[in-house]
């Protein structure tokens, strides 16, 4: 009696930040806060330990890292992110009930963390009957701590399947109506953002929405007290982008083309990658919103350089490499 009397006050201060992070607008005074709260409470129900060694633990695979469960986690700290993200897929899931009402619109998040602290907001919004989640994990200390936070929060309706799985390999098992990934980094560099999704797309109907919707790599040049000159874009990647990669790839092996760069003038060393998001319409990141769009400097000095080429790798260490010549 006394569990479910603090789960259903718990539950009514979830309710109030989740309401909060969803609210319009850019930036809003009672944002921080909503966020602060979301974060200790998630933390806490879950058990996140900044000290233990497991949960500070990556695991690398062939496309990329994916980051330790307490570092998952600390990603709901970032406050922008959070917001656009949540928001983004709450505005995805609503825009899909109003053309299909008569069964649950289908979300697979693949990288749920700890936390799915991206979906919780939108499991708050709606009914099991309205929404349902395959929530994929390839770690499996952030797998087990997710159920025990679902549980705990008696959200577990929301849940189509929770699956221990590389989501960059993973089989999709049934359609799904939106894609959801957040494992990326600045310069999408480390994380497999781009493997996950063309995995996941490869094997899903073309209207399948894609939340990032888009994410645009470019090359820059900094300048004093304004944002970073584009110079180049390296990378676009969105739906139309997804499937020209697809249909000019072998199955499993994704090949992305190379960029060339000719400098109109001496480019010195100081060039840095800069990443742009939308999440989802008018959802967006830019220019220092958070990690996920702070510019990357890219190592080696190219001052002799006539020309630069950039091709995007897939490997443990996932990003654009660069080829002076
Ligand atoms: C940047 S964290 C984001 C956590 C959470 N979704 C959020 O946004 O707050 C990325 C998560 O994706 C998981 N991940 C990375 N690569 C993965 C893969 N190939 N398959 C499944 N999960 C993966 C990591 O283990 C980590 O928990």
């Amino acid at each position: 009696m006394q569990q479910k009397i603090d789960i259903s006050q718990i539950k009514e201060k979830l309710e109030i930040a989740c309401s909060t992070i969803l609210l319009p607008g850019d930036f809003h005074a009672a944002l921080v806060p909503a966020i602060n709260e979301y974060t200790s409470m998630l933390f806490e129900l879950a058990g996140i330990n900044s000290e233990s060694d497991e949960q500070r633990t990556d695991i690398f695979t062939h496309t990329g890292k994916a980051i330790g469960p307490f570092w998952a986690a600390a990603c709901v700290r970032e406050v922008l992110r959070t917001q656009r993200f949540c928001r983004g897929i709450y505005e995805a899931v609503k825009d899909c009930l109003v053309k299909q009402t008569t069964k649950p619109i289908q979300v697979i998040y693949a990288g749920t963390g700890p936390l799915a602290a991206l979906a919780i907001p939108t499991m708050m919004q709606f009914r099991p009957n309205q929404v349902q989640f395959t929530l994929l994990e390839i770690n499996p200390v952030s797998y087990a701590k997710l159920q025990q936070l679902l549980t705990i929060l008696d959200l577990n309706a929301y849940v189509k399947e929770f699956v221990l799985a590389d989501a960059a390999t993973w089989k999709v098992t049934d359609t799904a109506d939106i894609v959801v990934s957040e494992t990326m980094n600045g310069g999408l560099r480390n994380e497999p953002q781009i493997a996950i999704m063309l995995n996941l797309a490869s094997q899903l109907p073309e209207n399948t929405l894609l939340i990032p919707e888009e994410i645009t790599v470019a090359l820059a040049t900094p300048r004093k007290e304004n944002e970073p000159l584009l110079l180049k874009e390296l990378g676009r990647f969105n739906k139309e982008s997804y499937r020209e990669i697809i249909a000019g790839s072998n199955a499993d092996k994704w090949s992305f083309k190379e960029v060339v760069y000719e400098p109109d003038e001496e480019i010195g060393s100081k060039l840095m990658l800069t990443t742009n998001i939308t999440v989802y319409k008018t959802d967006k990141l830019g220019y220092n919103d958070c990690s996920l769009t702070l510019p990357y400097r890219v190592k080696g000095d190219f001052n002799e350089a006539k020309t630069l080429k950039f091709a995007y790798k897939l490997s443990e260490q996932t990003g654009f490499n660069v080829y002076a010549g």
